[in-house]
């Protein structure tokens, strides 16, 4: 049984206290919900993997309470503190050197000399990190290469989520943005971006006064969970940019009404915080699944290459 628990603080004390005593728990992040176990505690980060079927050598993200705990897991320099300074709390995820005294379990960064940080900005995330007092190792609550979940109901389902395989969820309602966050890592002058995300590649841009560079590919060591082909998945097969549905298809509309509408304005923000949700959705009818287009700009970015890889071949 999974505990369903209110984000009271009742609820909330005892997502710390499970957590404490080693369990995995699914949290409510502005992005998605993550499934988060102590990021001190091996065998707590090793029952995320279990329960995601993860590939072990997939590493996670550090979720911490602000960027003071950030620098106790990793090596900021003056860059890095400038994005910190600018966009956290918030769904900026920075790939940067791993401290030697982190205390971090080596499972979380599947070894690298590198770690994934996070400072969360929803507020039952920040209330529950500063209850527990540590950090959180949390992937997206979905079992691996699956459709990320943004309501504690998707986390709940016994056959598209973890229903019956963690300990709890904690239900903080949907998640207002949408797609998990943008991660960036260091290149030789400057950043690339790894992944989109739920901050604006531009936003990022327009900070650091210099272009994101693509990151490098690299077949055999994924990065970022985008380099692997097939992600974020229902289990229909899906086609995107499309003009219209074809016959036997359920149609997902961009800029125009309709059931399964991502925006019915045309506006990227709130296509994200619809697009997982619509999926699942669009999923459960069992029909292959067609896309409108989407523009690239702005959260459009990391729509796009979520749609991307649902469509990948499996
Ligand atoms: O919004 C989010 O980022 C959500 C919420 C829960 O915070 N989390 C999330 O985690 O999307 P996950 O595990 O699904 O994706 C994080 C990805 C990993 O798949 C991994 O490829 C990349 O971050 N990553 C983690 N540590 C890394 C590292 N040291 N170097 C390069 N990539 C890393
Ligand atoms: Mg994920």
């Amino acid at each position: 049984m999974t505990e369903h628990l209110r984000a009271d603080p009742d609820g909330i004390a005892r997502a710390a206290a499970l957590l404490a005593a080693g369990e995995v728990v699914a949290i409510p992040t502005e992005t998605v919900y993550g499934l988060a176990g102590d990021a001190r505690d091996g065998r707590a980060v090793a029952r995320v993997y279990a329960a995601k079927w993860r590939p072990a050598f997939n590493p996670l993200i550090v979720h911490v309470a602000d960027a003071g705990a950030a620098e106790a897991v990793a090596v900021f320099d003056d860059a890095a503190r400038a994005l910190a300074a600018a966009f956290w709390p918030g769904p900026l995820t920075m790939v940067l050197p791993l401290r030697e005294d982190a205390g971090i379990a080596s499972l979380v960064t599947a070894g690298l000399e590198t770690v994934a940080v996070r400072v969360p900005a929803h507020p039952v995330a920040r209330t529950l990190l500063a209850a527990f007092g540590g950090p959180l190792a949390a992937p997206s609550a979905n079992p691996s290469g699956r459709v990320s979940p943004t309501t504690a109901g998707h986390v709940l389902d016994p056959e598209t989520g973890l229903g019956g395989r963690i300990a709890a969820v904690l239900d903080g309602g949907p998640c207002p943005v949408g797609v998990e966050s943008t991660i960036l890592g260091r290149s030789a002058p400057g950043w690339q971006l790894l992944r989109p995300g739920g901050l604006a590649a531009e936003a990022v841009e327009a900070l650091l006064g210099q272009p994101l560079a693509a990151p490098e590919p690299s077949a055999d060591q994924p990065t970022a969970p985008g380099q692997l082909s097939s992600h974020y998945a229902p289990r229909v097969p899906l086609r995107m940019d499309a003009d219209a549905a074809r016959p036997g298809e359920t149609w997902i509309g961009f800029g125009e009404d309709g059931p399964l509408t991502l925006s019915a304005s045309g506006d990227t923000v709130e296509a994200a915080a619809r697009l997982f949700d619509v999926l699942r959705r669009a999923d459960a009818r069992g029909q292959p699944i067609a896309v409108a287009r989407v523009p690239q700009a702005g959260l459009g970015a990391a729509i796009n290459d979520r749609l991307r890889r649902a469509a990948a071949p499996r």
